[in-house]
């Protein structure tokens, strides 16, 4: 059986938790491949509503082993607040394995993510103030913790100690807390998550022998790739498919499906001022963001809202190798009297752009091209196969196909499981 993995094809937020939860219920292995708890992946299901920032969104399946992976750098207090909450909830973490080449985020990791954007003035990201580019620096600088650390304590804590002393330097009386204070604290969660660690892609090299299904969460999304995505306004990690072999440690080979998931308009969420070139007007902006509730996951920041990019999409397409497209929230477009897809760029002079020219990075520098396509109202309450849809939203994802270039496979029609069509 195939290894799936599952990518973000826009800014992040495209409902990636609602498709892993989904496809989960097939699965022998879910892992989580990148980021840390900068992520919110929203999942729905019988046992009620989840904002999962660690966890794998193959949790609520009893059969499934959920690994977080060696590309995810862990928060340990947010993780076991996340594994709690889940077991109040009734969920049995037991098959929960935390990889040990997994980067720890440390306190300090936090006060310096938040001291850089303060420095950065103007130009902050509107990062999610988790630590995440602090705890990636000190990974690829060779300075950071691993949950693997733990198990030899007088080793983990020599290496505390100096990491402790590296961002005293930086922060000065900003790093309020004693050494002695932080130690204690880690050493106490250590006691919690020591049972979960272990050589995680051992695991999954067995799995891959024995032809288990195994699915690959990707977080984030390809425009916050740190390489390929809008930079410098990116995460810190590698969002796209090729990076869900190197943060799980499945060979690329063994990768045979790559599925997209696209949110059927655009969303973007930071400071406020990275470019965004399909942007609504902001009344448009802000109804669609009252009617599909588009606030953080993580931050609870309004999200801006836009028309769908198709143009970018390609470029998604292309870098991540997408086999097939989950185009969620679909339901959240009904009522338009008409919709824009984007399906290529002019520069402010009105010259086209072709898709050789386009650059992630120099999108504040150009004008979305459109084609109109006509809404629709309200689906029928009960849609069980694609010819249930209104024909203009079947046109909809007609469009889509056509522009991207990837076929749709997966439509999501509402945040519940079963609200979801296979075509
Ligand atoms: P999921 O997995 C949406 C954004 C932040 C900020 C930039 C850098 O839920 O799709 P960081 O804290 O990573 O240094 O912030 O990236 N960002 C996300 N936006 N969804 C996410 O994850 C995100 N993770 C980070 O808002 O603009
Ligand atoms: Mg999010």
């Amino acid at each position: 059986m195939p290894t799936t993995v599952v990518i973000g094809a826009q800014w992040g937020d495209e409902g990636k938790g609602k498709v892993v939860d989904y496809l989960s219920q097939k699965m022998d292995f879910v892992v989580r491949v990148n980021g840390g708890p900068n992520a919110g992946h929203t999942v729905i299901n019988e046992y009620g509503e989840f904002k999962l920032h660690l966890v794998p969104a193959g949790i609520f399946n009893s059969k499934t082993i959920s690994i977080v992976g060696n590309g995810v750098a862990i928060d340990p207090k947010i993780l076991l607040g996340e594994i709690d909450d889940l077991n109040k909830k009734g969920i049995s973490c037991q098959n929960l394995k935390i990889s040990d080449k997994a980067h720890l985020i440390l306190p300090w990791h936090i006060l310096l993510d938040e001291l850089q954007e303060k420095e950065r003035g103007a130009n902050e990201i509107g990062t999610t103030k988790r630590g995440i580019g602090p705890v990636f620096s000190d990974k690829v600088g060779r300075f950071g913790l691993r949950a693997g650390d733990f198990i030899n304590e007088k080793e983990f804590s020599e290496k505390l100690f100096f990491s402790f002393n590296q961002a005293k330097n930086l922060l000065g009386e900003k790093l309020s807390f004693s050494f002695d204070e932080i130690l204690r604290k880690i050493l106490s969660q250590k006691t919690y998550l020591l049972s979960y660690i272990t050589q995680t892609e051992f695991i999954l090299w067995e799995a891959i022998a024995r032809k288990k299904n195994i699915l690959l969460e990707g977080a984030q999304g390809t425009l916050l790739d740190v390489d390929f995505g809008t930079y410098p306004d990116v995460t810190s990690s590698t969002c796209v498919a090729a990076g869900a072999s190197q943060g799980s440690g499945i060979p690329p080979k063994e990768i045979n499906e790559v599925i997209g998931v696209v949110k059927a308009y655009t969303t973007r969420v930071g400071a406020g001022e990275q470019p965004f070139p399909t942007e609504m007007p902001k009344e448009i902006s802000s109804a669609l963001r009252e009617k599909a509730n588009e606030y953080g996951a993580t931050t609870g920041r309004p999200r801006r809202c836009g028309w769908l990019d198709a143009f970018l999409l390609k470029y998604a397409a292309k870098i991540n190798g997408f086999t097939s497209l989950a185009v969620t929230r679909l339901d959240s477009l009904s009522g338009f009297e008409k919709l824009k897809i984007c399906f290529g760029y002019r520069t402010k002079e009105g010259k086209p752009i072709s898709f050789e020219q386009l650059s992630t990075s120099r999108l504040k520098e150009v004008q979305p091209v459109y084609l109109e396509a006509p809404g629709w109202q309200e689906f029928p309450k009960d849609c069980k196969k694609l010819s249930d849809l209104p024909k203009e939203a079947r046109k909809y994802l007609g469009k889509i196909k056509e522009l991207v270039e990837v076929p749709v496979r997966l439509i999501s029609l509402g945040p519940e499981r079963e609200q979801m069509l296979r075509v």
